[in-house]
Order: structure tokens, then C-alpha cells, then sequence
């Protein structure tokens, strides 16, 4: 019989290995613990799960202390317990989901290539191999995949752009740099099925014509990090990596970076420079790195989840991935819901599901109890949706039309106790601490934004400094170089123009 059990972060942090550890110590022979990623429902770890006839039966949330009782209980054979969710499959909230990324993630053990095989790893890179380098792209472009790091620009177009500039050489950087509030699903793609990242870059480097990648993780990450460094060693072993991928006269390999904590090394450019060894400077674009990139050369800079979002469309085909989805955007969207929220965790769908299903029907509301007031969508940098704009599409252009973001996917609800007019200054704050400081509407304006809306908090002559918030957000919109202080406006005013009375209290001490 084998037992699963996580070992992703958030499971970890409630508790996940020393309810291993009691399990271990009273499972008897013939009983092998797997140690997994995250299935993703957060509110349930540790989530366990027994094989049996039926399926696998999930038992959560398990504590230490519960672990005797499950096994007088007789879980092994999927016993009945308060604590049994029945088929892990037919849970709800991951039975209506539609995971493509995520499809192996809390299924494998995230380090044996035989899993990973058997769950249809290494199908991508053999049907690329088929197809020849140009095919591989042209087949990323047909599937409607876009930049998972929140501009949506399609991957596919810019892995031509790469494979048409003339080089010596050419790279891959995945931008696992995850910085954004409430999102975590690089994490668990590094922790839970890092091969697939692995066969995705392999991919991309042979599509383009590149023998070297490079992931830019967070030292925030180090339980990923170290999941991920395993991971390279088991890939090269396992002929995925090297000069010789999957005995081919195609070489590829990966080395993995370590960020020092600054949220603009998430920019691609000054991502470009950390790895570079320089100080994470936003660069002015053009040239844009599909054309000079690192080290001068050509390089795709693409999100962890693009990047492993390819070897599925390669396996299953252009056609398959694109049919989920609406309009422009294609395919699913690993979703991150966290904040005051009941259900938190990584709910995958295809673009379509409205903003009101995902925080009320799928997150259940608030963990408080109390009416959602607001949903900060795409980070810290993303714009406060209020309820009355539930109906709002999950798709890049919905977004936009409504004046947000998805970002990379992270939503964070709040409820009735939050001031806006407190966030606002958040972002502004937050702006002004990470900014990088080659611009000044970023750098100074940030700082002054901050200035002004203590006093408007104050109710010192409020409508004057509203509309000199509104004025400088424009400054910042359109005169800062990168997105850090081009989107700081988007908190900032939709802070201000759905929640007017949050800024008209007047009754704060300035900071
Ligand atoms: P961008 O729109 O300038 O570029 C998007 C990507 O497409 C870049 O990789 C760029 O190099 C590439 N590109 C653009 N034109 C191209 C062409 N003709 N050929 C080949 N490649 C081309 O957006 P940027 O500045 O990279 O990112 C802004 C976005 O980042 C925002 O839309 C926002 O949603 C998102 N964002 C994400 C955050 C996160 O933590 N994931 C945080 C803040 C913002
Ligand atoms: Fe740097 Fe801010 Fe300018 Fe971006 S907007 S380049 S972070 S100063």
C-alpha cells in the first residue's frame, strides 16, 4: 500500500512531516510513504492519501494526534473516518477543475522519473523532437499560450523572435521570481513536478536553438530551491539534461539562480542583470531580450508556468490546449485564491470563470464570516475589484477592459474591515521600497504619493489632494520605465474610484 503525503511548503507549515513521521512510525511492512507536491487545497493539509482499489481516499486535515485513530480505523484499506474525504478526485473543488499545468502536481513524487513517465512526462519533448525546431514553435504559437507572468504576450511569437535572431548563442531564463501577494504557484510546480518545468525549457531551448537555461528563483524559496537543484541532478541522470538530450545530438542544460529578495529582479531586464551578476537595474527596452538579452544574446524570458505549461500542448497538441478558454486568452489559468478567504489554494480552469465564482462559489467568501468588500487581482501591483464587478471574466482582456490585471494569477480577498485608502498608500509605500531608482516617477513619486494620501487620511483639503494622487498616478502611468511604477495607479485608483468614502474619513493623524 502507498501512502502520500506532501511535502510542499504549505503543508509543511501546518504540520505535514510530523504527521509523516507518526504515520512511518506505525505503518508496518509492505506500506511505502510517497512524499508529494501540494494537490493545492490549502484549507484541507495535510492532506493524506491511501491507495486502494477505488482510487486514492484522502483523509484531512491530519494531525499527529490523529494518526492512531486512522489507522484503528483501518484507513489503509480507505476505511471510513470523520476525517475521510472519500476519492481524492471527486472532491469538489478539485473535480471541477481543469488542470493542465498542475495535472501531476500532489499525484507524483515530484523526484522519480519513473512517475513521472507514467503520468506522461517526457511525451512533450519526444513529440518536439518529431516535429523538428521550427514545427515546435509553430505548434506553441497555435495553441494560443501567452505570458504567464501577467502581459500576456504570446510565447509561442516570442520563441521566433528568438530562433530568427541571428547569434552564437542563444538562452532560456525562466522567471520563477514570484513576488507578487498572494500567489504561490511557481512554488508548487517547483516542489510538486519540477520535470516538467525541466522538459519545458528543454523544449523552448530546442525550439530556439539554445543549449543553456537558467531559472531565477527567490531565496525566499529554499524548500523549492532544493527540491529543484534535486531535480536537475535526477533530469541529467535521466538523459533529459546534458550534451546528449535523450540521446540526440541536441545538449541542454539548466542552472538554477538564487534572487536576494528585491520584487523588480521580477522584471525581465533587471531579472537579466541579476543573473549577469549586477545589481537588478531595469534595462530601457528596445532592444527587447528576444533580440539582446543575456549576456547580449538572444533569450526567452518566460514565467515558470508558461515554460511548463509546454510539454502538455507538445504531448496532447496545439488544438487540445486551445480549446479550453475564451477570446484571446487560451488554454487554463492556474489561478492562486488567498487572503480572507475559506477555501484558499491553486484552483486551475480554463479563462472564462467569472470573478464572482472564483471568490464565492469556489473560495466559499470570507474566512471572517464577513462581507467581501474587495479582490486585489494580479499582486501587489493589481487593481481592487469590488463586488459590483464580479461578473468580470477571467481573460487579460476583461481585465484590462475593467481597468486590473490577472497578473500571474494571485487573488486576494478582502473583507468589510480593510480601508482602501489604507492599501492605497500601501502600494505606494511598497512602490517606493522596491523601486530600483532609475526613474523618477517611480522613485520620487512613490515616496510623495505615499505624503499625499496621509494627508487626504487626515482630511487635510481632501478633493485638492485627491486629484493630485490622480494627477501624479498619470505621471506614473506613463513616465515610469517598467511595470513596478507604471502599475503602482492601478491599486492606487481603483482604490480611489470604487471606494470614495474609504478616503473621505478624514480622521487619521498624518504618518
Ligand atoms: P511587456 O508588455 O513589455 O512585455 C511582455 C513580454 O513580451 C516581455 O517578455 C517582452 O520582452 C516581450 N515582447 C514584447 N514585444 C515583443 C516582440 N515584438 N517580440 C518578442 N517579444 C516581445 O511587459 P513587461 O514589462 O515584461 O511586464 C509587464 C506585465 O507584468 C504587466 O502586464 C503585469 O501584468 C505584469 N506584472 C507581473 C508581475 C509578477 O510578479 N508576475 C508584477 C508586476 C507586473
Ligand atoms: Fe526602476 Fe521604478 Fe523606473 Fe521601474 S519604474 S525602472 S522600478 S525606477
Amino acid at each position: 500500500t502507498r501512502i502520500f503525503i506532501p511535502q510542499d511548503v504549505a503543508a509543511l507549515a501546518v504540520g505535514a512531516e510530523k504527521v509523516a513521521k507518526a504515520i512511518a512510525a506505525q505503518a508496518g511492512d509492505g506500506i511505502t510513504i510517497v512524499r508529494t507536491g501540494s494537490r493545492g487545497l490549502f484549507w484541507l493539509e495535510p492532506l493524506v492519501e491511501v491507495e486502494t482499489p477505488a482510487g486514492r481516499i484522502a483523509y484531512g486535515p491530519v494531525t499527529p494526534a490523529d494518526v492512531p485513530g486512522l489507522f484503528a480505523a483501518g484507513f489503509l484499506t480507505g476505511a471510513t473516518h470523520p476525517l475521510c474525504l472519500g476519492r481524492t478526485e471527486d472532491i469538489p473543488w478539485l473535480a471541477r477543475q481543469n488542470r493542465l499545468t498542475f495535472a501531476r502536481c500532489g499525484i507524483i513524487d515530484p523526484l522519480s522519473v519513473e512517475d513521472y513517465r507514467a503520468h506522461g512526462g517526457f511525451k512533450g519533448i519526444a513529440r518536439a523532437l518529431e516535429l523538428g525546431p521550427s514545427n515546435t514553435i509553430e505548434e506553441v504559437v497555435r495553441s494560443g499560450l501567452r505570458g504567464r507572468g501577467g502581459a500576456g504576450f504570446p510565447t509561442g511569437v516570442k520563441w521566433r523572435t528568438v530562433a530568427a535572431s541571428p547569434a552564437d548563442r542563444r538562452y532560456i531564463v525562466c522567471n520563477a521570481d514570484e513576488g507578487d501577494s498572494g500567489t504561490f504557484a511557481d512554488r508548487m510546480m517547483l516542489e510538486g513536478d519540477p520535470l516538467a518545468l525541466i522538459e519545458g525549457m528543454v523544449i523552448a531551448g530546442y525550439g530556439v536553438g539554445a543549449n543553456k537555461g537558467y531559472v531565477y528563483s527567490r531565496s525566499e524559496y529554499p524548500h523549492a530551491n532544493h527540491i529543484f537543484a534535486r531535480a536537475l541532478y535526477v533530469a541529467r541522470k535521466a538523459g533529459l539534461l546534458g550534451p546528449s538530450v535523450l540521446g540526440t545530438d541536441f545538449g541542454f542544460d539548466i542552472e538554477l539562480r538564487v534572487g536576494a529578495g528585491a520584487y523588480v529582479c521580477g522584471e525581465e531586464t533587471a531579472l537579466l542583470e541579476s543573473l549577469e551578476g549586477k545589481r537588478g537595474l531595469v534595462r530601457a527596452k528596445p532592444p527587447l531580450p528576444a533580440i539582446k538579452g543575456l549576456f547580449g544574446r538572444p533569450t526567452v524570458v518566460n514565467n515558470l508556468l508558461s515554460l511548463a505549461t509546454v510539454p502538455t500542448i507538445l504531448a496532447n497538441g496545439a488544438q487540445a490546449y486551445a480549446d479550453y478558454g475564451m477570446g484571446r486568452s487560451r488554454g487554463t489559468m492556474p489561478i492562486q485564491i488567498a487572503g480572507n478567504v475559506k477555501f484558499g489554494g491553486l484552483f486551475e480552469d480554463a479563462f472564462g470563470i467569472t470573478l464572482g465564482e472564483i471568490v464565492n462559489e469556489v473560495g466559499g467568501g470570507t474566512l471572517t464570516g464577513r462581507p467581501v468588500k474587495a479582490v486585489q487581482c494580479g499582486g501587489p501591483l493589481g487593481a481592487y475589484f469590488p463586488p459590483s464587478l464580479f461578473d468580470t471574466q477571467y481573460d487579460y482582456e476583461a481585465f484590462t477592459a475593467r481597468g486590473g490585471l490577472i497578473g500571474h494569477g494571485g487573488i486576494v480577498v478582502f473583507d468589510d474591515s480593510v480601508d482602501l485608502a489604507s492599501q492605497a498608500r500601501f502600494a505606494m509605500e511598497f512602490c517606493a521600497i522596491e523601486s530600483c531608482g532609475k526613474c523618477t516617477p517611480c522613485r520620487i513619486g512613490s515616496t510623495r504619493g505615499a505624503e499625499v494620501i496621509d494627508r487626504i487620511r487626515a482630511g487635510i483639503d481632501v478633493e485638492a489632494n485627491i486629484a493630485l494622487v490622480e494627477d501624479l498616478c498619470q505621471t506614473m502611468k506613463f513616465g515610469s520605465l517598467c511595470a513596478l511604477g507604471g502599475f503602482t495607479p492601478y491599486p492606487v485608483l481603483s482604490a480611489l474610484h470604487h471606494f470614495p468614502e474609504d478616503f473621505r474619513r478624514g480622521h487619521l493623524p498624518v504618518a
